[in-house]
């Protein structure tokens, strides 16, 4: 396939997951927008369409869902801590660089609201491969419903929900007004037979359909993969972490697998 760039070399071997991962860290730093990337049915909701069959979010329909100023997304785990992934930060510490827009699915908003980060706790032995997870300190709470972690594998099928500010299709421009998309839950074994051994089993999850077109982007990394839980709320199972392109039949999203890490999280967060 044809590179604009060389990827980071890992190992010898250098696959299109290498090149998506390449992708991933390069766009994350700041460049990138995501959006979910859509082909289901048009709903009463839906705006005109920048992409083919993408539906807008509803304002208040998931208002742990942020923004961050780099061009990621997040969610809220608590009113003043917010995750997201590890390649939309750079390191851990004090750092009051990155903005948090909440509260609007239209990032325009005047009624937006915008709170600045105070530290970021990027995940312990994090190197770019696993371990897709950061913890984000605002300076003030922020007063919205804040979205449960799973810590357990008993969530991680079905059908999820993604949603974000991402492109809406590969190589495509950030969105002003959120999307968002469901997609079904891919085994290890069938994500393992799309990305090889770039997938890491134990600490990700994928989701997609055979024949693609629905994903998330560049630019929703960060953001929650979430389905609802047995008393019907909200539960976060997945990061968006990367994948090769968007939306391509036989790649997979794939999600930094929230169980895996809820302790870990939780013990971060308890740090903050
Ligand atoms: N790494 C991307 C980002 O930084 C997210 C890519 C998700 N890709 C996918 N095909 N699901 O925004």
């Amino acid at each position: 396939m044809a590179r604009t760039a060389q990827p980071p070399t890992k190992g010898s071997v250098s696959t299109v997951a290498t090149l998506a991962r390449f992708l991933k860290s390069t766009l994350a730093a700041g460049t990138i927008a995501l959006a979910a990337v859509s082909l289901q049915p048009t709903s009463a909701t839906a705006s005109p369409a920048p992409v083919v069959g993408g539906t807008r979010a509803v304002q208040g329909e998931f208002p742990f869902l942020v923004r961050l100023s780099m061009g990621c997304g997040g969610s809220l785990y608590s009113e003043q801590i917010v995750l997201t992934a590890a390649h939309c930060v750079n390191g851990s510490g004090n750092n009051t660089s990155i903005t948090v827009t909440a509260g609007s699915v239209d990032l325009n908003s005047t009624s937006a609201i915008k709170v600045k980060s105070t530290k970021v706790l990027q995940a312990p032995g994090y190197n770019g491969v696993g371990k897709d997870w950061a913890l984000i300190k605002l300076a003030q709470p922020i007063n919205l419903p804040t979205l449960k972690i799973a810590d357990t594998k008993s969530f991680d099928n079905g059908t999820f929900t993604v949603a974000g500010w991402g492109a809406t299709r590969e190589g495509g421009a950030q969105q002003r007004y959120q999307m968002k998309a469901t997609v079904p839950f891919v085994s290890d074994a069938s994500c393992q037979s799309s990305y090889g051994a770039d997938l890491v089993p134990g600490e990700e999850i994928c989701a997609g359909y055979d024949q693609g077109g629905v994903d998330t982007c560049q630019g929703d990394s960060g953001g929650p993969m979430f389905r609802r839980d047995n008393a019907g709320a909200w539960l976060q199972v997945g990061v968006v972490s990367w994948g090769l392109g968007c939306a391509r039949a036989g790649y997979p999203g794939v999600y930094t697998e929230v169980s895996t890490f809820a302790t870990a999280i939780k013990n971060a967060a308890a740090t903050l």
